[in-house]
């Protein structure tokens, strides 16, 4: 099994759903020890109405975890995508400052202590890095409303509302040379002014042809040059290279099976090495009979980027990765 074979290196988690967590109940104890909650925890799903929260979902994974002795990581607390419209409204104009501000200690507070103690780490920023080169920050509401200091005061807030939790920067691209130096510089910007800031987030949605086992190694080692601990918390390995849009391929051959066996094998070869700096490894998903990527970029296009196929049953990924 996954998890006891990583013992000694790092947890292993994955991202479930309502309907994953039903159907594969059992299988996901068994291989993994670390849950994420791919949307049941983002803000419009738990505050679709202001000061009215939706625990349902996220409360029987509170059960499930505890009963299998398994960790759970909150996801996530401040985003540009996947908020509940009345966030950033005050009546028909744009939220004020002073509102936003309260909004927020109010909901941390909120979904925060809800959790309290078993939830022992919170991707609390969310991709706010911009992607292109240039300017540090990509546009949002966030930005828009409350300046540049809405990254180093959510930390706070986290911090104040839950003293014990670990607290992450989380971003995608993380491996990219450019997107790399600024994450760095932000993060590293944030230590300067004393957030409590404990660790970065990779999410690491890769594919078969990229990024580097150079680039990846070089975010991780820049990242832990800051002295924070990192966690991939949203791998998967996608089929097609970044940027194709074609629909072309109807099931996994055995070509990509191999190809991404062997991506797996050298990815996690890196991961081992830096056991002492990364703390998990979370999947973005159960299996290949689900995941994010059947609908993007390319809607209703089948994709095979996990570990096990659509049966839950081990693909070549998955047992290159148990021997070594
Ligand atoms: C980002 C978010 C995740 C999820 C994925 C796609 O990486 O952090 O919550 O939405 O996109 O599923």
């Amino acid at each position: 099994m996954l998890k006891d074979k990583y013992k000694e290196y790092f947890d292993i988690g994955c991202a479930v759903n309502e309907e994953s967590l039903s159907k594969h109940h059992d299988f996901i104890h068994q291989h993994y020890n670390s849950i994420t909650l791919e949307n049941e925890m983002k803000l419009e799903r738990v505050i679709p109405e202001e000061g009215v929260y939706q625990f349902d979902f996220p409360d029987k994974v509170v059960e499930y975890v505890k009963q299998h002795s398994m960790r759970l990581r909150g996801h996530t607390l401040v985003w540009h995508n996947q908020y509940p419209e009345w966030l950033f409204k005050d009546g028909d104009k744009l939220v004020t400052k002073e509102l936003l501000q309260s909004r927020m200690k109010e909901y941390f507070k909120g979904i925060m202590n809800h959790f309290g103690d078993t939830i022992y780490a919170w991707d609390v920023v969310n991709e706010v890095v911009e992607d292109k080169s240039g300017k540090l920050l990509r546009d949002s509401q966030w930005l828009k409303v409350l300046g540049e200091n809405f990254i180093f005061d959510a930390f706070v807030l986290a911090h104040e509302t839950q003293p014990n939790a670990q607290l992450f920067y989380n971003d995608y691209n993380e491996t990219d040379p450019i997107k790399r130096e600024k994450i760095y510089q932000l993060v590293k910007g944030l230590k300067e002014k004393g957030a409590p800031i404990h660790g970065i987030g990779m999410q690491g949605h890769w594919n078969l042809y990229g990024p580097s086992i150079e680039d990846i190694r070089r975010a991780i080692e820049l990242y832990a040059s800051l002295d924070v601990r990192l966690q991939v918390t949203e791998l998967d390995m996608s089929v097609y290279a970044y940027g194709d849009q074609r629909k072309d391929l109807t099931q996994m051959n055995e070509k990509l099976a191999t190809l991404q066996a062997e991506r797996y094998e050298q990815i996690f070869e890196v991961f081992r090495e830096y056991k002492d700096v990364i703390d998990a490894v979370t999947f973005w998903a159960v299996a290949d009979d689900y995941t994010w990527l059947d609908d993007f970029p390319v809607l209703g296009r089948q994709n095979w980027p996990t570990l096990f196929d659509e049966k839950a049953q081990p693909k070549e990924s998955y047992h290159r990765i148990m021997n070594f």
